[in-house]
């Protein structure tokens, strides 16, 4: 018997300690929380992807009155992404909300099992790590790619 362990390497940093593409790609998802249709949890969502070719796509969540129907800022925004720029890679990616009282959360905000699933693949699409920039009203998680956030995950083209 062998027991293992995984860590998660991440950093915690203050807005004014990213550079000025990080801090635009956080003041993008932040904006596009108000875009979110969101009438059903009342919880926003803001996502900003940079690609390698100079464009950022945004998205925000779209809820409808069938719930599953609906999708996450995350998944908005790749398949945006992946729809608008379909040779573009990923490079970052930053995620904001604000809360059902209309706040930006006070914590990081992380993105549910079935979106990074989905930014897994465009990861692997990349062929290199995207990072990943959790937004609070505080601190900003920046985790050096969505292989870290899904340990064991599942993956076909391996
Ligand atoms: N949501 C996101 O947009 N991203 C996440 O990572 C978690 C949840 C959305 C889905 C739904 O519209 C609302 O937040 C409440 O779960």
């Amino acid at each position: 018997m062998q027991e293992l362990q995984l860590t998660i390497p991440y950093k915690s940093v203050s807005y004014d300690e990213l550079d000025e593409r990080r801090r635009r790609l956080v003041d993008l998802a932040r904006r596009y929380t108000h875009n979110a249709y969101a009438p059903y949890s009342h919880f926003h969502v803001g996502a900003a992807i940079a690609l390698d070719n100079g464009e950022t796509v945004c998205g925000a969540n779209q809820e409808n009155a069938a719930f599953p129907s609906g999708t996450c800022a995350e998944r908005s925004a790749c398949f945006s992404a992946g729809a608008r720029f379909p040779e573009a890679r990923f490079e970052i990616i930053a995620i904001a909300a604000r809360g059902t009282d209309g706040k930006e959360l006070s914590h990081p905000v992380a993105p549910c099992g079935a979106c990074r699933q989905a930014l897994l693949e465009y990861e692997g699409r990349a062929g290199h790590d995207v990072e990943v920039l959790l937004v609070s009203s505080g601190d900003i998680y920046v985790l050096p790619s969505v292989r870290s956030l899904l340990p064991f995950a599942f993956t076909e083209l391996g």
